[in-house]
């Protein structure tokens, strides 16, 4: 039998072979209490534990987020790749031959056009870099030795030269690609009919994502220029701007082989060149001046100490304030750095040199000491109408402070920039909180009517105790007669099937109900589950009779059979008896 495109033995191996704890413990620390490995969450941020792991039943559940699934949907999640890769990744683990994938046919082809483009795109990085010793490329070799590349950088960062606009397509044409795959992994454009390489006659940086693979490039321009000097591979089906970190592939393998204390994050690709050479390898660029929630995610992964060390222009300091809090959503702590006079990182270390950098990023500050700084510059102290103005927006940011302890450190400090009383400092904070708005709470804005939402909840916890065999379950009861909408879940539990395996046979991740059910917490219903479950069941159970009972009675309004009248009468009279008397024999199991 296959399962999503794989043998279910095979899979159902796979999954032995991974031990879910093992394979959770080597991205995150799990700790043993009960029976249960907990941890705090990965997909979301915490900072007590409510992630569990449970071995037994091979899969993972977050009380704070309810993310849930097996090995393979962890690895998924984590890794951000889709189902294929994951197994790929787990096979490769367990040292297991993978067999050929036989999925849906919109998988199967899925998965092949990636193979392709990705194979297409990996020939494109290496022809680029072959391309850069050639006679012709002589303009891009003096550009390189101009900007100081050494021949080792070139071979770590892969880069290359695109020597004109169709010397790469023929290449590929070559090499049996089509026009339409060129397309489609952004390697080429077309005009009046005709093919080009979109990188034509720039040097070229190959981007990988984080398992090394080539998803795009991004191209500069070798002379000044009044258009655009950089160039990206348009938005693809593996590229995506706001996804990929440039320098990300070799900061993972950083991690793996000598840990990672924290990462640094720059504007430009050049600029982690640049810092990769002066020994901070640790270090990759966000391409352009925005970071991006996916960014910060995927950095998350790797470190939850980031270092910013944007350009030192307007535009980089907006970056760095817009990072900050997109940083903060994510749980990672921020320390920055704020570079002097319009400076890069690539210009700073060539200007003033490593140690003049180094310096700066061993005394980065943090976030509420940066932004401070900011409100400093922006005002004349000597004036008092500025001074007060610095006064109160600094008081504001230090508002959003914690910790009391803090607080009175930084009043301490404004007290000395502005030389104000630190009592009146005090007052003044005290002030600017009580008039912050409160914030309301939430309000459920759930759409669902509370019949509905009943509804729903009963439903949920009947599909869970059949999921996990409860023994108080009601076994005279036909759930697919109860339940028609449910009928492939209740046929599994019915089947005795292990919790991991849901997740192989449903997307549970867009079937929100299954997800709940299978992350059900009986612990709250302890000394009343049998109750409740019987409580659930009539709620549901009388609303298709109450459903059946209108049914019935339009028929009866609109039949003018005396004896098919007659008939409907002594059914609603029988549906009425049940209804009163709670009676659930209509959905009996019937043998
Ligand atoms: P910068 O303009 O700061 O470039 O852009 P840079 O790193 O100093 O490059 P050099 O030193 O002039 O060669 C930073 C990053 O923003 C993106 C690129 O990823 C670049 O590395 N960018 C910049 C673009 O995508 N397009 C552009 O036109 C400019
Ligand atoms: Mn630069």
């Amino acid at each position: 039998m296959l399962n999503k495109g794989y043998p279910s033995d095979w899979l159902s191996e796979l999954k032995q072979r991974n031990n879910i704890v093992s394979v959770i413990g080597k991205y995150i620390h799990l700790e043993k209490k009960g029976s249960k490995y907990w941890a705090c969450c990965p997909f979301h941020n915490e900072k007590t534990p409510s992630f569990t792991v449970s071995e037994d039943d091979g899969f993972f559940y977050c009380f704070g987020c309810k993310e849930s699934g097996d090995v393979i949907s962890f690895v998924q999640k984590y890794e951000s790749c889709d189902f294929t890769q994951a197994v790929e990744i787990l096979a490769k683990q367990a040292n297991m031959e993978i067999p050929e994938f036989h999925g849906e046919r919109d998988a199967v082809e899925k998965k092949q056009k990636r193979e392709r483009l990705l194979s297409l795109l990996n020939y494109t990085y290496k022809h680029y870099m072959k391309n850069l010793y050639l006679p012709q490329a002589k303009p891009a070799q003096d550009y390189v030795k101009q900007r100081g590349f050494t021949r080792h950088e070139l071979e770590d960062f892969k880069m290359g030269y695109s020597l004109n606009w169709d010397e790469l397509i023929n290449a590929l044409r070559r090499q049996g690609y089509t026009y339409s795959e060129m397309i489609d992994a952004g390697v080429a454009q077309v005009k009046n009919n005709h093919y080009y390489d979109v990188m034509a006659e720039r040097l070229v940086f190959p981007i990988f994502n984080s398992f090394g693979e080539c998803v795009g490039f991004s191209a500069r321009v070798l002379e000044k220029t009044d258009y655009a000097k950089y160039k990206n591979t348009a938005e693809t089906l593996l590229f995506q701007k706001g996804k990929v970190v440039f320098g990300i592939n070799l900061v993972k393998a950083l991690k793996q082989k000598e840990g990672l204390k924290s990462i640094i994050i720059v504007e430009g690709q050049i600029d982690v060149i640049a810092m990769h050479r002066a020994g901070f390898k640790n270090t990759v660029a966000c391409m352009g001046t925005a970071l991006t929630k996916e960014n910060a995610k995927e950095i998350k992964k790797l470190s939850s100490n980031v270092v910013l060390c944007f350009d030192g222009d307007e535009a980089g300091t907006k970056a760095t304030i817009r990072s900050i809090d997109i940083l903060k959503d994510e749980g990672v702590d921020t320390l920055i750095v704020a570079l002097p006079d319009k400076h890069d990182p690539d210009e700073i270390i060539k200007e003033k040199g490593v140690q003049y950098l180094e310096n700066l990023i061993n005394n980065a500050m943090p976030v509420i000491d940066y932004l401070l700084s900011l409100e400093l510059k922006k005002f004349d102290l000597s004036k008092p109408n500025e001074k007060g103005k610095y006064v109160k927006n600094a008081l504001s940011i230090i508002a959003k402070l914690e910790s009391n302890s803090a607080e009175e450190a930084y009043l301490e400090k404004i007290k000395d920039i502005a030389s104000i009383p630190i009592d009146i400092l005090r007052r003044d904070l005290a002030n600017l909180k009580n008039r912050k708005p409160k914030i309301v709470e939430n309000i459920d804005t759930n759409v669902l009517t509370a019949r509905e939402n009943g509804n729903i909840r009963a439903i949920r916890f009947i599909l869970s105790s059949l999921i996990f065999h409860k023994n108080f379950v009601n076994k005279f009861i036909d759930y697919t007669k109860l339940l028609p909408k449910y009928k492939n879940i209740i046929e599994l539990a019915k089947k005795d099937t292990p919790i991991s395996s849901y997740y192989d046979y449903f997307e549970v991740d867009n079937y929100p109900i299954l997800k709940e059910c299978l992350g059900m917490d009986f612990n709250q219903y302890k000394d009343n589950d049998k109750q409740y479950f019987d409580e659930c069941l009539w709620l549901v159970a009388s609303q298709e009779l109450i459903k059946k009972q209108t049914k019935l009675t339009e028929e009866f309004k609109e039949c003018q059979d005396k004896e098919e009248r007659t008939n409907i009468v002594k059914e609603l009279n029988a549906l009425n008896k049940a209804i009163r008397e709670k009676n659930l024999e209509e959905f009996y199991v019937r043998n």
